[in-house]
């Protein structure tokens, strides 16, 4: 066994279960281990590398701002920090920006903002619940943890906090008795559920959510920590619907490989959070914001068009292959229900060189937006070997 693995079998913390490969560098979609072996990734460290490996030109962004001025407090401004706060408003319509540091963090603002507009709107903490789906997945903090729809996430690390609420998915009855039966603030939905398996809401669930917030005076909040920054081939998954939600949690992808959170407020809260309220050492760090500023602004139509393009190609060479029972998903995340067992299907794509995730029983794929078409002709035909075997 080499050293790396050797070593975090000894001494990191298990608490996850890795595949056997140490990598070592990367360029584009393309990783190396330490004995120099190519994997073509279609995984982007979870929606993270937005434009692949060691990317060119966030990686100068990053290293201009290292030169220039690498941290300081949120005593101080600083021009990264506030220039991404501009662009995210100005391509969302949303008011004001809480950064923090991954998309728990990104959440358990977003919940901050709810309540604290509740408490500033009724004088009191009674409208506190949050209402969340059935199979959702919002974070790994005790109270992310709570508010994940998911019964296997609420053991161990009691007690949880209270006020999340979960309906079920793609039922407004469901969401609708919730709100109608308790004291709310907010219902806080994934456009696609993706660790809960790549599921996208319909079309008609997403606006119902929208209506039955707006009727009862709640807030609509989005959690795009995976479907965000390009993923589904718009800057954000809810643009594919047409609707404007009041808050908006996003992390993963914006910061394209450096840790980053921000939590998007509009018009409806954009006061409810004051000095004091909230804060974050790290949230804001002139270097992830130069880096996601970067990154933002070149999410265009163009590289919209490719995400499009290349998610075309895949459900096109995957749609109706041996042993795919069905493909969900939209843009680059995308979920492959199979016959086989989809942790084995990925541990041989390891061997052979292409790195995939699983989410729930399928086969999920979240390559970089820009991956080159021959790495991902060669990989998804690999794959389609794999899950035919
Ligand atoms: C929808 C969603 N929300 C929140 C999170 C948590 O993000 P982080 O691991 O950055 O805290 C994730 C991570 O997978 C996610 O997919």
């Amino acid at each position: 066994m080499n050293t790396i693995i050797q070593n975090d079998l000894t001494y990191v913390a298990g608490t996850y279960a890795r595949f056997p490969a140490a990598l070592v560098n990367g360029k584009g979609a393309k990783a190396y281990d330490e004995t120099g072996k190519e994997y073509i990734d279609l995984g982007s460290g979870i929606a993270v590398n937005t434009f692949g490996y060691s990317d060119e030109i966030w990686k100068n962004a990053v290293i201009n701002q290292i030169d220039a001025i690498s941290h300081t407090s949120n005593l101080y401004y600083t021009d990264p920090c506030t220039t991404l706060a501009k662009m995210l408003c100005e391509k969302t319509g949303m008011k004001k920006v809480f950064f923090g540091n991954s998309g728990a963090e990104a959440n358990e603002c977003a919940v901050k903002v709810a309540r604290k507009w509740a408490y500033e709107k009724y004088g009191d903490e009674s409208h506190n619940n949050v209402i969340t789906l059935i199979n959702s997945f919002h974070g790994r903090t005790i109270a992310m943890l709570s508010a994940t729809g998911q019964e296997h996430f609420h053991h161990f690390f009691g007690p949880f906090p209270e006020g999340f609420l979960y309906a079920e998915a793609n039922n407004l009855k469901s969401v609708r008795k919730l709100i109608e039966e308790n004291k709310c603030c907010a219902v806080l939905i994934e456009i696609i559920q993706g660790e809960g398996g790549v599921m996208p809401l319909s079309s008609s669930f997403i606006s119902g959510v929208q209506a039955l917030c707006s009727e009862n005076d709640l807030l609509f909040m989005v959690d795009e920590v995976q479907t965000g920054n390009g993923r589904t081939g718009e800057l954000f998954a809810y643009m594919n619907y047409g609707v404007q939600p009041d808050v908006v949690s996003t992390a993963k992808g914006l910061g394209g490989g450096l840790p980053i959170g921000a939590c998007l407020i509009g018009d409806k809260a954009k006061d409810a959070l004051k000095s004091g309220d909230h804060g974050s050492t790290f949230g804001g760090n002139p270097i992830a914001c130069a880096g996601a500023v970067s990154i933002l602004e070149r999410l265009t139509d163009d590289v919209m068009k490719g995400v499009k393009e290349r998610s075309s190609y895949i459900f096109d060479a995957l749609n109706g292959a041996k042993n795919v029972k069905s493909i969900s998903g939209i843009g680059l995340m995308i979920g492959i229900e199979v016959e086989g067992n989809a942790r084995e299907i990925v541990n041989r794509l390891l061997e052979r060189g292409v790195l995939a995730l699983t989410a729930k029983t399928k086969i999920r794929l979240l390559p970089p937006l820009n991956i080159d078409f021959d790495d991902l002709k060669k990989a998804i035909g690999i794959l389609k070997e794999e899950i035919a075997k």
